[in-house]
């Protein structure tokens, strides 16, 4: 069965391609791109006016399987992913059991085999039931097939703990994805520290709870050699560190979220919606700000979602009691087409 895409705009980086041409597939191939394409035996779909481009992957999304599929799951989540335009999604370990063995990825994959809607790449964790007190079993993910360890959802508290599961993982090759937050100074911070959590009478949750950690991270990264990728970096100051390993030749990445990007602190408002509950949370405009220009100027190598689905019971709760996370799979590719490609 052939099929001609015609008149779309293509986008596809690796072959420097951005421009309206016509696709033509063929089976599971890709038979040829080129302009003013035909093929009697195709079918023919007009696509002007829309984008073209090859599977988006997201490298941070939460599947809640196992464990938390009263919010999710693997089938529906990967759904949410392929009807967003992604075609593979990096799992986050804070599943229950945690992924942090072997046999909890195998589930994963075996479990998106038989029922995803997407690639599916597990991130195992980087400590035993994200505790931070003995590293996982490294070994035994990768061998199953994890691409990353990460505690994300809690992070690593303990810089020596930290050094010390970056210096035995990685011989493995993989990279160490930090979820950047002091637990101690961040207490039970519930939005960004400033006038509106002030105003709003919620517990304030300071920029440098992040921060702290990413300038920690980005250390323990150069003491021990690992590569190191900042997870859903949300202020301007911690962008600036991950722009200054950068230009020392650190192996150091970061991604931002379509939230941390395009919402800001002052969407929560005395309604108190608790869709704007987000770990870390929506910062200032001029944080947001800074985020876009790192977006255009590379210091963010890749937009990810974050997405962290709830039940509906959860997120209805009061402010204090609510869950953090938002869902970003179906919106992602929009909100970057409206307000980073079109502007
Ligand atoms: O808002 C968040 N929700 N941030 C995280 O880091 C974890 C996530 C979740 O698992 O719900
Ligand atoms: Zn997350």
């Amino acid at each position: 069965m052939a099929l001609l895409l015609k008149n779309a705009h293509v986008v596809d980086p690796a072959v420097e391609l951005d421009g309206c041409v016509d696709v033509l597939v063929e089976g599971d191939k890709i038979a040829a791109v080129g302009e003013n394409l035909t093929c009697d035996a195709a079918e023919v779909i007009d696509l002007t006016g829309r984008y073209l481009v090859p599977g988006l992957v997201d490298m941070h999304v939460h599947l809640r399987e196992p464990g938390f599929e009263a919010k999710g799951d693997i089938e529906s989540e990967t759904a949410a992913a392929a009807h967003g335009g992604f075609t593979g999604v990096c799992s986050m370990p804070n599943t229950k059991p945690v992924t942090d063995n072997g046999v909890v990825v195998e589930y994963i994959k075996s479990v998106a085999a038989a029922k995803g809607h997407c690639r599916v790449y597990p991130s195992g964790a980087m400590t035993k039931g994200l505790k931070g007190e003995i590293i996982s079993e490294m070994g035994d993910m990768v061998e199953h097939g994890c691409v990353a360890f990460t505690d994300d959802g809690h992070g690593v508290q303990g810089a020596g703990m930290l050094r010390r599961a970056m210096d035995y993982g990685q011989m493995f090759g993989k990279v160490f994805m930090s979820h950047c937050q002091d637990e101690d100074l961040v207490g039970d911070g519930q939005i960004n520290e400033g006038a509106v959590s002030t105003r709003l009478g919620l517990l304030g949750w300071p920029a440098e709870g992040e921060e702290l950690q990413i300038m920690r991270d980005i250390m323990i990264a150069e003491l021990t050699g690992a590569k190191l990728h900042i997870q859903h970096i949300s202020t301007a100051k911690g962008l600036d560190m991950v722009r200054a390993a950068k230009a020392k030749g650190l192996p150091v990445t970061c991604e931002a979220t379509p939230h941390h990007l395009f919402l800001t602190e002052d969407a929560i408002d005395g309604t108190y919606n608790t869709c704007f509950k987000v770990n870390p949370p929506l910062r200032t405009a001029a944080d947001a700000e800074a985020l876009i220009a790192g977006v255009i100027d590379g210091t963010v190598d890749a937009i990810a979602t974050d997405h962290a689905p709830h039940s509906d019971w959860e997120k209805s709760r009061e402010f204090e009691l609510a869950p953090f996370g938002m869902t970003g799979l179906e919106t992602a590719l929009g909100l970057v087409i409206t307000n980073l490609v079109k502007t």
